[in-house]
């Protein structure tokens, strides 16, 4: 596909068009090297691959949808920004976090040479499995990356119920997206095939990749937020330590503080035909073990189970 799409003669969407395709939970999506995207991120994917230029200290945020991407981006920016703004002032008070670090396979207004005028070291984010990475960044330039996952059985119901606000038509019924869902059919799926991924690379490169659980990280954000600060290069030291730094961060970025501000309560992030995002939408409860409020047990357990047969043999378990 790459090759036809460095051919002129031959459209992106031609080639799109010839993939495997199936209705969705609430749109139509296609199997891309093994992954079920959304056509247009087909075609960001090969746009990255010719265009996108990685800087030796780009810090990259990864995750599958709805496992803590906001949090993520909330808690990277405040740590590396740290020495610029107080945090009487900072502009997560005023920004949304989604809007502060930017998905390289959705830059701002589409245009993605936006990304070549940010200033370094960039903070960036994607939902793209690793291999589908531009190849740039995976042919060792250095940049690092951190990885956020969280338990399917929740990350599946928050997916159920954002894709339902913001599609704003009736999506699927839980059970038949659940099933789909299990089928490893979902935006950005195999959801299991996208951690494994990001996984072994973790294990492979450790100074390169950081794997990160939502669940540990609510039971213990302050040491969390240590990890991320030295992983990506700017350790606390002593006196920040002494200082409660690290808490303060935590506190600006936990969920109840955010979900309370102004601009992350009213307002629109993104706005296309019927597809309405608003701010809010990113914060509905923050919490571990929400599925059991809308799946059953045995709806648990069939997930853990393929989960687990899918995991066999990796030595990654959740
Ligand atoms: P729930 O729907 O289970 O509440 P993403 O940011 O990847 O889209 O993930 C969204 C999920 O993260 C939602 O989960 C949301 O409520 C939760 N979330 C958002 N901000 C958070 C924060 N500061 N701390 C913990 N969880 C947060």
């Amino acid at each position: 596909l790459e090759s036809h799409a460095s051919n002129p003669k031959c459209g992106t969407a031609d080639l799109i068009s010839k993939l495997p395709s199936r209705e969705g939970w609430s749109e139509l999506i296609v199997l891309y090297k093994n992954y079920w995207l959304h056509p247009y991120f087909v075609e960001s994917v090969l746009r990255l691959q010719n265009s996108f230029k990685p800087r030796h200290d780009d810090i990259i945020l990864t995750s599958n949808p709805k496992c803590g991407t906001t949090w993520l981006k909330a808690l990277a920016f405040a740590v590396t920004n740290r020495f610029q703004y107080d945090f009487d002032n900072h502009p997560l008070l005023f920004r949304h976090p989604q809007e502060v670090v930017p998905f390289i396979e959705i830059p701002r207004n589409m245009d993605f040479t936006y990304l070549e005028t940010l200033p370094s070291p960039r903070l960036l984010a994607t939902h793209l499995p690793l291999s589908l990475f531009p190849k740039s960044i995976t042919s060792g330039c250095g940049c690092r990356v951190v990885y956020i996952c969280r338990d399917p059985k929740d990350a599946f119901v928050s997916r159920w119920c954002y894709d339902n606000k913001v599609h704003r038509r009736h999506s699927v019924d839980l059970k038949t997206a659940f099933n789909m869902f299990s089928e490893g059919f979902s935006g950005y799926g195999p959801f299991w095939d996208h951690c494994l991924e990001y996984w072994r690379e973790s294990i492979a490169m450790p100074d390169r990749v950081l794997f990160l659980k939502y669940e540990e990280m609510l039971s213990d954000p302050v040491k969390y937020v240590m990890k991320i600060a030295a992983f990506i290069g700017v350790p606390f030291c002593t006196k920040e330590e002494e200082d409660g730094v690290p808490e303060e961060m935590v506190r600006l970025c936990n969920f109840e503080k955010l979900s309370s501000l102004y601009i992350n309560k009213t307002g629109e992030y993104f706005r296309h035909g019927n597809m309405v995002i608003e701010n809010s939408a990113y914060f509905r409860k923050g919490k571990v073990g929400d599925w059991q409020n809308h799946m059953s047990e045995e709806m648990g357990r069939k997930l853990d189970r393929i989960v687990k047969e899918k995991l066999k043999g990796s030595a990654f378990c959740r």
